[in-house]
């Protein structure tokens, strides 16, 4: 796991948007797989901008968000399909034809879980997949309990997370109860993970997250067990790590290493 502890919010996400353009360059047909939130808004800011300025193409890049409300659609305001148009897909050039977000007014919910993992796997499975974390340690809607082989699937919300969301809805009473959300397994068969965390309020679940024990009550824990994980996070999330001082160490170390000239280039 590399972790890179950037001083605030927008060194988080422009250091995210960094990784997030450079995976993109190094692929012919790049798949994503996104998340919403408002951790993730100031990386599709960066990204917007690069698309405007010229410098990122997204024509070939296909698309799977994480996880939907059951029983809202992209035309509900607090859906998350109306989250991805309003914050990326409006400004950027993707073909509508290759972005996936889960239908929450899917008429049979659980075969529509099926035929997205399907859609995953024939799209080559996902490259690079952007994640956030909730307070309670969830990635996706991976709440605390979910099996960590789970699949796209149905999952009830904790009282935790539907307060969390609630400042998108209005009231926590209008947040949905169930979502359909990617699994624990099928996001740690992406082939790269990036996970940003900005906040005090996030500090915690990052904490039991990189330095507790894997555990399905934190889910984001089963990142630990994933070989190419990159996690990018400001000071206010990271203030519970115990070993901060020597991540700083190591990201040093590898700066050192990456800019060591080969023997042939000497
Ligand atoms: C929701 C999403 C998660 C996201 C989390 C964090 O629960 N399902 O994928 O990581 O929100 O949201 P925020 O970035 O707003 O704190």
């Amino acid at each position: 796991m590399r972790l890179l502890i950037r001083r605030d919010g927008a060194a988080v996400s422009a250091e995210a948007a960094r990784i997030v353009q450079d995976a993109m360059a190094s692929l012919d047909y790049p798949v994503l797989g996104l998340s919403t939130g408002r951790t993730v808004t100031g990386l599709y800011q960066e990204l917007s901008r690069s698309h405007a300025a010229g410098e990122l193409d997204f024509s070939r890049v296909t698309t799977f968000n994480l996880d939907e409300y059951v029983d809202l659609g992209p035309d509900h305001p607090s859906s998350f399909a109306r989250f991805m148009h309003v914050e990326l897909f409006s400004k950027i050039n993707l073909d509508p034809s290759r972005i996936n977000v889960p239908d929450g007014l899917a008429p049979d919910l659980e075969a529509h879980c099926l035929d997205y993992e399907a859609l995953i796997q024939s799209s080559g499975g996902i490259d690079l997949q952007i994640l956030g974390i909730g307070t309670d340690g969830h990635i996706a809607f991976n709440e605390p309990g979910s099996s960590l082989g789970s699949r796209t699937r149905l999952k009830a919300l904790t009282d935790e997370t539907r307060r969390q969301n609630a400042s998108s809805f209005g009231r926590e009473e209008k947040v949905p109860r169930v979502a359909i959300t990617m699994g624990v397994g099928t996001i740690l068969e992406a082939r790269s993970c990036l996970l940003l965390a900005i906040g005090r309020d996030k500090a915690a679940a990052i904490r039991d997250s990189i330095e507790g024990p894997v555990t399905s009550q934190i889910t984001a824990s089963a990142l630990q067990l994933h070989p190419n994980v990159t996690v990018v996070i400001d000071e206010d999330a990271a203030h519970l790590l115990r070993r901060r001082s020597y991540y700083a160490q190591v990201e040093e170390a590898e700066l050192e290493m990456a800019n060591r000239s080969t023997p042939a280039e000497r």
